[in-house]
């Protein structure tokens, strides 16, 4: 594995990112790539030779919705027809979790502070009715089989921290938002958590978390990834 940061590579020079993907994709077989826009991850997959994997992006972040997709089918089967509560920042998670939920056929509940909501044509999907907008995040949370939240502040968004604190005080999940979700619901958050700010330590340290298992899948589904996109196959 080579490890490239924009200080290790002609990225650093200014180099277009397409000519740094003419380069490195002749002596690797996959990329994964982590970054801010992802119109750069657009313009290097459109001149790379092998597979290009979104490690994250601002505006999406596939590898952990598998891995929390996954770790809700491993404990509650079938995800289809479910309903997701994403209740904080309509970031990369929140637009990412409307892909799936529109190709598995689940519903997404989101509720954002005012103007941080998700919007479709940045999340990319074609069916509007796999999501709902809630202003109040108990709402969304009411009858959901899985809860899940994120930071307040994104990475590379650090500058607006104050004033995302101030917005997002009222979706925190606690105990009350769990209660008004189903009975058996799970709890999820991509990590890193701050407790007391997005989520309670009740909820994020209590039984009905499976964040631990969600970040260890996240090593088992890129492996699945990589050999899929390497071999073809699955399994
Ligand atoms: N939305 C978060 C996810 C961190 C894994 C971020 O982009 O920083």
């Amino acid at each position: 594995m080579v490890h490239l940061t924009t200080g290790d590579s002609q990225l650093g020079r200014a180099e277009p990112v397409e000519d740094s993907a003419r380069v490195i994709s002749r002596m690797v077989d996959l990329v994964m790539i982590r970054t801010f826009e992802q119109s750069k991850l657009e313009g290097f997959a459109s001149q790379s030779r092998v597979p290009v994997i979104n490690g994250l992006t601002n505006e999406y972040h596939p590898c952990q919705i598998l891995a929390d997709v996954f770790t809700f089918i491993e404990h509650r089967g079938s995800i289809e027809g479910k309903t997701v509560a994403c209740v904080g920042d309509g970031n990369n998670m929140a637009n990412t979790w409307l892909h799936p939920a529109e190709v598995l056929g689940f519903t997404v509940h989101v509720s954002t502070p005012s103007g941080y909501g998700v919007d479709p044509a940045v999340a990319g999907i074609s069916n509007t009715s796999c999501y709902k907008v809630f202003k109040d995040p108990l709402e969304a949370c009411r009858g959901a089989h899985l809860v899940t939240t994120d930071v307040w502040t994104s990475m590379g968004y650090e500058a607006e921290n104050e004033a995302r604190r101030q917005a997002f005080a009222d979706w925190c999940v606690d105990a009350e938002m769990m209660a008004a979700a189903q009975p058996d619901a799970l709890f999820m958050h991509c990590l890193p958590a701050h407790r007391g700010e997005e989520v309670q330590a009740d909820v994020i340290d209590g039984p009905q978390s499976v964040v631990w298992d969600e970040a260890e899948n996240r090593l088992h589904v890129q492996k699945a990834l990589m050999e899929y996109l390497l071999l073809g196959r699955i399994g």
